[in-house]
């Protein structure tokens, strides 16, 4: 019985190895999140490639601290206004994800950026 439960947990555990670098600790909404935020946004949050001169901020942990870098309050209602209708140099994204994508997007952002 003993070697029988360590042969699933081993399975598992190859299962996620194959799986890239998919962390275990996100839920399906998180995971969903996390392939926007990196199709979208990490180009410029966190390899800023247009090389802009105003350097988009680090979303790491942005929902840890009670303002976003602007000062604007950090919490859903004002992030996904700024998703909306942009800011300074970050383009507005209305019309370019449903609303289940911008509840896992805010979801992903939630986790910190695991
Ligand atoms: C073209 C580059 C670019 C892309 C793409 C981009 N951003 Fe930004 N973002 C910026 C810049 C530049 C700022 C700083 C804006 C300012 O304060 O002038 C910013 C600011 C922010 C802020 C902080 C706003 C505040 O009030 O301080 C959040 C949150 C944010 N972006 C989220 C996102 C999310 C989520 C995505 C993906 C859907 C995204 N951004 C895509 C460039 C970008």
């Amino acid at each position: 019985m003993k070697s029988m439960r360590l042969g699933v947990s081993s399975a598992f555990a190859m299962a996620l190895a194959f799986s890239g670098c998919r962390p275990a600790s996100l839920n399906e909404q998180q995971m969903e999140g996390r392939t926007l935020y990196e199709g979208r946004c990490a180009h410029c949050h966190r390899d800023n490639d247009l090389a802009l001169k105003k350097v988009p901020p680090d979303l790491h942990e942005i929902f840890r601290h009670t303002a976003l870098p602007s000062g604007a309050p950090a919490n859903d209602a004002e992030v996904q206004k700024v998703i909306l209708y942009g800011k300074g140099m970050m383009p507005a994204f209305a019309g370019r994800f449903t609303q289940e994508q911008m509840s896992a997007l805010l979801a992903y952002l939630h986790t910190g950026l695991r």
